[in-house]
């Protein structure tokens, strides 16, 4: 098998699966409860949230559990928007979000508030100078996406950070989910507020994730109930996943530059063999994206057809992203990027992770080679060719 989808999710490492048994079979307390079992637990999650705290250099008081990245990104824009509505009601965000954090906007449209999109350039880039006019008094919040889902575009976190730091009541929240293990984002120098953390996407679990939240921010909750997670998302935390999670973590941040450096390799390859092939026009960024999305398309094609064959040869990858693959519209972020509808409409993603290897590209080549020349084949027949 050659998986190719990591953007969706990843294999979880052994070791975390392995971390995830032991704690659920031998600490399954209530980590709320008073007594030793509970303890037990408690101690377990509070470490977990310390090692998280330690590998990214903030305050364990800073790192709030969730169930993953749509949860964290709604945790960050509805908890936000809730608790500073009355210094203002505009947000501003990018056209090229991932739907946890443009539906969530358009939501709070139904409480008043107005959303500003900023557009990108054609490499999915947004500027500096329109987010600095976009900018009104009565915005309370600025959030972008690090890594884009769907092309690997990264945006100038930093430089945001930076220009944001001049508006302090603007509450600067950026989306991780793609971007953790792939890049080397300091929460600290880039000045964020709220930066979100999916587990899944790092060989961590699903339902497992994290919100980092400043010291001094304040977050109305989402879920109501009895207090944890620092009165900000309540609900007996799920003690296992979370040490699991942060054995993700560990991992991946130990490897992360031997993992940039092989990603970076491999994209950089399957990009040069992709753009020999006659009808393959490359959508991802050659500069300013991540190492582990390559976002293409075959000219006339139908990609759920093109993934299926692939599949047929043991080759999995998908059609845009998870979440939108199955409702059969244009890539929203290529159509932000200018590319044609009929080009937006046909896309395909490979998203690699450290499993992947060098050696699996020839047999990708091949498939890609071969799938094309059969769907070529069926449309000359139906053409009467
Ligand atoms: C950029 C981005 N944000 C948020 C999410 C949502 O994460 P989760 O699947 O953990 O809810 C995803 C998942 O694909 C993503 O790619």
């Amino acid at each position: 098998m050659i998986y190719l989808d990591n953007s969706a999710t990843t294999k979880p490492f052994d070791e975390v699966i392995d971390s995830y048994t032991k704690v659920a079979k031998t600490y399954f307390g209530n980590p709320s409860s008073l007594h030793g079992i509970g303890g037990q637990a408690e101690k377990l999650l509070s470490q977990s949230r310390t090692q998280i705290a330690n590998l990214l250099r903030v305050k364990p008081q800073e790192v709030i559990f969730t169930s993953g990245g749509s949860e964290g990104n709604n945790l960050a824009i509805k908890g936000t928007a809730l608790q500073y509505q009355n210094r203002g009601k505009h947000i501003i965000t990018t056209s090229i979000e991932h739907p946890s954090v443009s539906e969530a906007c358009e939501q709070l449209k139904e409480l008043g508030f107005e959303i500003t999109y900023l557009p990108v350039d054609d490499n999915g880039v947004v500027s500096l100078e329109n987010l600095k006019e976009a900018i009104r008094e009565d915005t309370i919040m600025v959030s972008i996406i690090h890594v884009n889902n769907e092309v690997g575009t990264v945006q100038p976190i930093e430089e945001i950070g930076k220009l944001l730091e001049k508006f302090p009541k603007i509450i600067y929240h950026v989306d991780h989910v793609q971007g953790i293990g792939k890049t080397t984002l300091d929460l600290d120098k880039a000045k964020l507020d709220l930066c979100t953390f999916s587990g899944h996407k790092f060989n961590g679990l699903k339902g497992t994730g994290f919100l980092f939240v400043r010291h001094g921010v304040r977050i109305k909750p989402l879920i109501s109930g009895g207090g944890q997670e620092m009165q900000k998302r309540a609900g007996t935390e799920n003690v296992a996943g979370f040490v699991a999670l942060a054995k993700a973590l560990r991992l991946t941040i130990e490897n992360r530059d031997e993992t940039i450096k092989q990603l970076s390799k491999l994209k950089g390859a399957i990009i040069e063999r992709l753009s020999m092939i006659s009808g393959i026009r490359v959508h991802t960024p050659v500069r300013n994206s991540a190492p582990h999305i390559i976002n293409f398309s075959i000219n006339g094609l139908k990609p759920e057809v093109f993934v299926h064959l692939l599949e047929e040869r043991d080759i999995f990858v998908s059609t845009t992203s998870a979440c939108s693959s199955q409702n059969n519209e244009p890539s929203k972020t290529l159509l932000a990027m200018g590319v044609p509808h009929v080009l937006a409409n046909s896309s395909i993603r490979i998203s690699l992770s450290s499993q992947n290897k060098l050696e699996e590209l020839p047999n990708l080549i091949d498939a890609v080679e071969s799938a094309i020349h059969q769907l070529q084949n069926v449309m000359g027949e139906n053409n009467g060719i």
